[in-house]
């Protein structure tokens, strides 16, 4: 029989009241505050040397999107005022049972290499420019020269931390033979999310990455007396209500005390975060031990088991388990994903409180990423805490999902850094 107070004790830590959603929004901006000021801060605010689009950019650029769980290239024609087409692009996986090329026995030579390699399989043979996100923190001195800070989202490549990423793509692409397709601007997928409903939506001020990672970039009206798109890494935030699962899982993570949003958030992670739930709640007798021998490796369960646990997909467990214990499985899924649409949407309240602290003019958020697009009820929680806490400024707010935004951005990048 199910001990329903016991059940409550694991479930309580994760709920978030509206008051604890508006304190994390305060937090959140006097830390944008204090990174823009240059004191210390969980916020990097990274400037992308790039403002909105005009619109007006046109003709064809090639694109790489690198975000660490594929490889992109495309071929993109840009006509303008949000409208393009992508003539060409191959998707490739970074990571499968013969390679893997997020691994610390792996050089960075050989990763760009690969790279590479999957450019030329498209790259026609005429001079073109490229536009590259790269969906990691880097510094960046200019629209084309962006150094890696740190891997995040457990990539552990050797001899990319402190590189030059638009070196060792050119270098790679000459050794490659495809020296005609030239480097021209390097983004971050928050800011590629960002330019591509820029690109139609003027009102687009806002761009966030809800899938395997997390982090959101916004125009910052005054960087320095001008316009500039801003990559917060918000993903390292660390102002928040945390659990002894999101501790353990932090430990055990690749870089503790780092990334601490993004590891209670991103796809990446709430998978393991719900086995670790799993495995307390069988130690506590509250689940049969099912499964113990997978439920111990680490990432055995991921963020796609979670998604068919709610919707009561998962075949196995209609079996195993009674329909009470299913359901208090369920609620604990429901719970983690919850709370993630919670603090991303009270990361974006502190951003919008930022620009435009009276809720003034229009702003869109846009966003994209596999768990905004398709776990079901995320967009709503989003949209539904952003109600909560703008109130009857929720009317000049919209938020919406942009799909591959990351590709088209860098493309968008590409025609701007031509200017
Ligand atoms: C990680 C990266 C960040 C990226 C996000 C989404 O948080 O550090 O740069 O935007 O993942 O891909």
């Amino acid at each position: 029989m199910l001990d329903t107070a016991l059940l409550k004790e694991f479930q309580q830590p994760f709920l978030l009241s509206t008051d604890m959603i508006k304190h994390i929004a305060v937090q959140f901006r006097k830390a944008m505050y204090d990174g823009l000021c240059g004191k210390t801060s969980p916020l990097k605010m990274l400037p992308s040397f790039l403002a909105a689009p005009t619109g007006q950019e046109k003709g064809a650029y090639m694109a790489l999107d690198f975000g660490g769980t594929n490889i992109r290239a495309l071929l993109v024609e840009l006509y303008g005022n949000g409208h393009y087409a992508v003539i060409r692009q191959r998707h490739t996986p970074l990571k499968t049972s013969s390679y893997d090329y997020t691994a610390d026995s792996v050089s960075a030579e050989e990763l760009f290499d690969f790279i590479a390699s999957e450019i030329g399989q498209i790259a026609p043979a005429v001079t073109l420019s490229l536009g590259h996100t790269f969906s990691f923190p880097s510094y960046q001195t200019d629209i084309n020269n962006a150094k890696l800070i740190t891997w995040t989202k457990e990539l552990k490549t050797t001899g990319v931390e402190n590189a030059n990423i638009t070196q060792l793509l050119s270098e790679a692409l000459i050794r490659r033979g495809l020296a005609h397709i030239r480097p021209a601007a390097v983004i971050n997928d928050t800011a590629g999310t960002l330019l591509t409903a820029a690109y139609s939506n003027p009102a687009a001020d806002i761009g966030s990455i809800c899938g395997t990672g997390h982090n959101t970039a916004y125009l910052e009206p005054w960087y320095h007396s001008t316009p500039m798109i801003i990559n917060m890494e918000s993903g390292n935030f660390d102002k928040l209500p945390l659990t002894i699962f999101d501790a353990k899982l932090d430990t055990n993570s690749e870089k503790p005390g780092q990334q601490l949003l993004e590891k209670s958030v991103s796809g990446r992670y709430l998978g393991e975060l719900l086995r670790l739930i799993i495995n307390a709640m069988i130690k506590n007798g509250l689940l049969p031990a099912i499964e113990a021998k997978r439920l111990n490796i680490p990432d055995a369960v991921t963020t796609k088991d979670l998604s068919l646990l709610m919707a009561d997909s998962v075949i196995d467990l209609t079996t195993v388990l009674t329909l009470y214990e299913r359901t208090s499985l369920q609620q604990i899924a429901a719970l983690l994903q919850k709370r993630s649409a919670q603090l991303t949407a009270a990361t974006f309240y502190g951003i919008l409180c930022h620009i435009d602290p009276k809720l003034e003019r229009r702003h869109h958020i846009a966003i994209d990423g596999s768990l905004y697009e398709k776990m079901p009820g995320y967009a709503q929680t989003i949209q539904a805490t952003l109600t909560d806490l703008c109130g009857k400024s929720m009317t000049s707010l919209s938020t919406g999902l942009i799909k591959n935004g990351s590709g088209i951005g860098a493309a968008i990048a590409a025609a701007m850094a031509k200017k």
